[in-house]
């Protein structure tokens, strides 16, 4: 049985002025235990309303979403969050206090605490810099703080929603490095949204390609097959599966644009 599981599902934002509005509907989708899934679509599609609903932020309208084949009844533990634009570190504290926060709200002791802290900090390449606070961070070094905070709390699941937009192209290249190996040494299930095609395919087992907004779904999946040293974006598998997401997806930025207008 898949980890997570998406089937008929719709999301409809109710507007106060009458006009509601479809963002997702008939969207199914299978994530299996331990697969990094790359969800990929043109702004506005619906890719953070169903990384929400998967979250348990948002209901769906209609449809069934399951955890371990559970329904989804709201945020919980096993899925950790790294939000579009996050920045919500918690200027106070110390990249380790903010590491240790979700720790100590669950009542571990200050020792074990402290411990998992620096795991994860090692983890995110941040060991020596546990002492800095937000405001003497790179956006970086503060991205990996957050990924590193989620981490601790040990879920089952990620969900990464754009998590190095906003990041230059060299951190950004590490950041992708460090998930990978991060995610291979924990066997994490991975829900991440990018429009970045190179980031999808550095990171994924299968992509998904989402249509343009309303009423949106998956238009396909692409299987990525590629040994970790195909993963360069001039290889030419790299290019072929490239060539083929692309092919996918620009249709879908054609409509979007032309409904824009
Ligand atoms: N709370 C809300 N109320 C009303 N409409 C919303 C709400 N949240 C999102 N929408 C609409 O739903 C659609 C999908 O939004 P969503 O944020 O899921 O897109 P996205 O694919 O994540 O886009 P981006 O790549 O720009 O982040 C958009 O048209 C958006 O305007
Ligand atoms: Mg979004």
């Amino acid at each position: 049985m898949a980890l997570v599981q998406l089937a008929g599902v719709s999301k409809v934002y109710r507007s106060l002025q009458g006009s509601d509005y479809v963002a997702v509907q008939d969207f199914s989708l299978d994530i299996q235990a331990g697969e990094f899934f790359c969800l990929l679509g043109t702004s506005g599609c619906g890719k953070t309303t169903v990384l929400n609903m998967v979250a348990g932020f948002e209901p769906a309208s209609t449809g069934d979403i399951r955890i371990d084949g559970r329904p989804i009844e709201g945020p919980a533990a096993d899925r950790g969050v790294v939000f579009q634009g996050d920045d919500s570190l918690y200027g106070w504290l110390s990249a380790m206090g903010n590491v240790e926060f979700g720790l100590r709200m669950r009542g571990l002791g200050r020792r074990e605490r402290a411990e998992k802290a620096r795991h994860y900090l090692d983890l995110v390449g941040m060991g020596s810099q546990g002492h800095k606070h937000p405001a003497e961070l790179s956006g970086g070094m503060k991205q990996r703080i957050q990924i590193a905070r989620v981490l601790a709390n040990e879920p089952q699941m990620l969900l990464m929603d754009e998590p190095f937009a906003a990041l230059d192209a060299h951190t950004r290249a590490d950041m992708q490095h460090e998930l990978q190996r991060i995610c291979r040494a924990t066997g994490k299930t991975v829900l991440f949204i990018t429009h970045d095609i190179d980031e999808a395919i550095i990171l994924a087992d299968r992509i998904g390609v989402m249509h343009a907004g309303p009423a949106s779904k998956l238009k396909g999946i692409v299987p990525v097959t590629l040994a970790e040293a195909e993963r360069e974006r001039t290889h030419d598998r790299f290019m072929a599966v490239y060539r083929q997401v692309h092919e996918m997806i620009r249709d879908e930025v054609a409509i979007a644009l032309q409904r824009a207008h």
